[in-house]
């Protein structure tokens, strides 16, 4: 049995060698950087945007496999990246292309990892329906719902650096999370010596993500500390819950976790919402199963 010390002493070395590995992360490929730089170049037209993701024939085709999913319902195909900016909107376009950038840079490629990632996807997909089913019913605007959307598809991506670089660790925190009854975030700490949420944190600092992706990616499990984003991060922490609690997918524990007072005291939910978000939710999870594939 390790005494306290010794384990406090393997916590600082294993933190030291997860910084190194943060230091080391290979920066986003230079288009998806471009496309992300768009956001603040309110000269860049939609043909720029073509220009920019066609450049790239993975990536493009698979955007148009996203938005030709039946989540966005549109009766025909949509066939180019132009296309897709014209009926969809230039920020959807642009926030797809980034999270596929960012998801594939994440790609474990057959390596040994402890999450099931198939599973991980639909919990992050769950997520991300969930997100914006409870916006529209909160009314936060159309902007958020669709930051929300991708905020949950993306809030979790410290679990996949520390289980692709620390599978074996990764491995236990799982099982300690799954023997304690405790959540993965907590049991990370343990095995790991630190959460997904703050390697989230240092992952989008890093890429430079969107301020309003890095609060929901950082503060989903505490979102009573954000401060300028509370509504958007409140909304990720509510929609974690119910995607856990209707079971779509899994991302290291079972535990489907408490809101926080401050969120429920802002959502102020009837049972009826609730049960009508729930009910959105499915129905738009499994029309979203495309994005599954893709991913
Ligand atoms: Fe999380
Ligand atoms: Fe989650």
């Amino acid at each position: 049995m390790p005494t306290l010390i010794e384990t406090k002493l393997k916590q600082e070395r294993l933190l030291r060698i997860i910084e190194d590995e943060l230091q080391d992360l290979p920066p986003l490929p230079a288009v998806i950087v471009r496309v992300m730089q768009t956001v603040n170049d309110p000269a860049t037209s939609a043909s720029d945007l073509n220009r920019l993701i066609s450049a790239d024939q993975a990536l493009a085709s698979k955007v148009l496999r996203l938005v030709n999913s039946s989540y966005y319902g549109f009766p025909r195909k949509i066939s180019t990246v132009t296309n897709a900016v014209v009926i969809l909107g230039f920020n959807t376009v642009r926030n797809l292309t980034t999270s596929l950038g960012v998801f594939n840079a994440f790609d474990s490629q057959g390596q040994k990892t402890a999450l099931n990632r198939e599973q991980f996807w639909a919990h992050s997909l769950g997520t991300a329906v969930a997100a914006s089913a409870l916006a529209r019913r909160k009314g936060i605007g159309s902007k958020a719902i669709e930051e929300v959307f991708i905020g949950g598809l993306m809030h979790d991506i410290g679990k996949l650096f520390l289980d692709q670089y620390f599978p074996d660790q990764y491995a236990i925190a799982m099982k300690l999370a799954a023997a304690a009854k405790i959540s993965i975030w907590e049991s990370e700490k343990t095995a790991l010596g630190v959460g997904h949420a703050l390697v989230g944190k240092r992952i989008a600092e890093k890429w430079n993500l969107p301020t309003s992706l890095t609060s929901m990616i950082t503060l989903h499990h505490q979102p009573a500390f954000a401060k300028e984003y509370f509504e958007m991060t409140a909304t990720i922490q509510a929609a974690d819950h119910v995607a856990r609690k209707l079971g779509l997918g899994s991302s290291g524990d079972t535990l489907v976790p408490a809101l926080s007072p401050e969120v429920e005291k802002w959502l102020a939910f009837s049972p009826a919402v609730w049960e009508a978000v729930e009910t959105d939710t499915c129905r738009k999870f499994e029309e979203s199963k495309g994005f599954l594939q893709v991913l």
